[in-house]
């Protein structure tokens, strides 16, 4: 790659001369590939950028609230709660592949409806080189997206010669913060993925807090730069506990550790203890509902890293 500086210039000229005075739009998950891609498409077109960011109702402890607070002043930028509408296509589904699908298929749904009101000619997207390359030969250069009202979308994808670290790189060189740039993957279906069963916001709450709990933990011990991804699943299997003097039956949750380099093979690493005990004993006695914490120390394969 070349010089951050010097590759985000080149970008940025690269992105208007493609564009030129089209509207354009982004889905910007505050993930590091669609957050670099916004600001250097902001930078290119100006205005006639829209960055959509969505919040399905599947969004981890705090997250709406921080991209919103990075984003707001910097792009046009458009925040939609869409969580009733996909929650409520949720309501009762367990099967993980149909989760997956409605989940998608609101998406686009939500996604479409803004890119007809703003009339967008270009989609932009975060797609990094490991995305493609494997399929190399396969995939054009240049490919259009046909939305379901046959609306169609040149494709725009501004990174995607780079590889995460020097989209890292790109985001630092940009002043975006490290929340942003250091941010581990986080799946499109969000804790869709990680609640096993029901996807009602009571138990979306319960994983939401177990989740945060980890992520602190694992932060404050600084384990965050060694793991590729550190997150709580929910189960939708239910244990006897005590808690006081009380007999309780609660739910069990899952901590997962990852060490990884692409996601296609995942490790297990040895972890400090006492950190994990102290993520089990603040989740059993902060999150009420649930009795038992468990470490999974399953490998990618034969495990995925997500539980759904
Ligand atoms: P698995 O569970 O397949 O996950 O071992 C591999 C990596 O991909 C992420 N992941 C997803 N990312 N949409 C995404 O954007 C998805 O549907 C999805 N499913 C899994 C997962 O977090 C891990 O990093």
């Amino acid at each position: 790659m070349l010089e951050p500086k010097e590759f985000i210039s080149d970008a940025i000229a690269k992105i208007k001369e493609e564009i030129g005075d089209e509207k354009t739009i982004i889905a910007l998950s505050g993930g590091v590939d669609s957050s670099v891609c916004s600001v250097l498409t902001q930078e290119a077109i100006g205005d006639n950028l829209t960055a959509v960011f969505v919040n399905h109702g599947l969004l981890r402890e705090g997250e709406a609230e921080q991209v919103c607070s990075v984003f707001e002043e910097r792009l046009n930028f458009k925040y939609i709660d869409a969580s009733d509408e996909f929650l409520s296509e949720l309501a009762g589904v367990e099967d993980p592949e149909e989760k997956r699908k409605i989940i998608g298929r609101v998406f686009i749904e939500v996604f479409e409806r803004e890119a007809q009101a703003v009339d967008a000619k270009y989609l932009v997207q975060g797609t990094i080189a490991p995305d493609w390359i494997e399929t190399e030969g396969e995939i054009k250069t240049h490919h259009n997206m046909a939305l379901p009202s046959g609306m169609v979308l040149k494709v725009v994808e501004p990174v995607r010669d780079l590889y995460k670290d020097e989209v890292r790189l790109v985001g630092t060189e940009l002043g975006l913060p490290d929340s942003i740039v250091q941010r581990q993957p986080f799946p499109g279906p969000g804790l869709g993925v990680r609640v096993v069963g029901d996807l009602t916001r009571e138990n979306l709450a319960v994983c939401r807090a177990a989740d945060a709990i980890v992520r602190e933990e694992v932060e404050k011990a600084g384990l965050d730069k060694e793991l590729w991804q550190y997150f709580a699943v929910l189960t939708d299997t239910k244990v006897t506990g005590v808690k006081g003097d009380e007999r309780d039956f609660g739910y069990l949750v899952i901590i997962r550790l990852i060490s990884s380099i692409d996601a296609m093979t995942a490790t297990v690493p040895e972890m400090p203890w006492e950190v994990i005990r102290t993520i089990s004993k603040r989740i059993t006695s902060e999150v009420s509902e649930v009795t038992h914490v468990a470490l999974s120390i399953s490998d990618k394969p034969p495990s995925t890293i997500e539980f759904c």
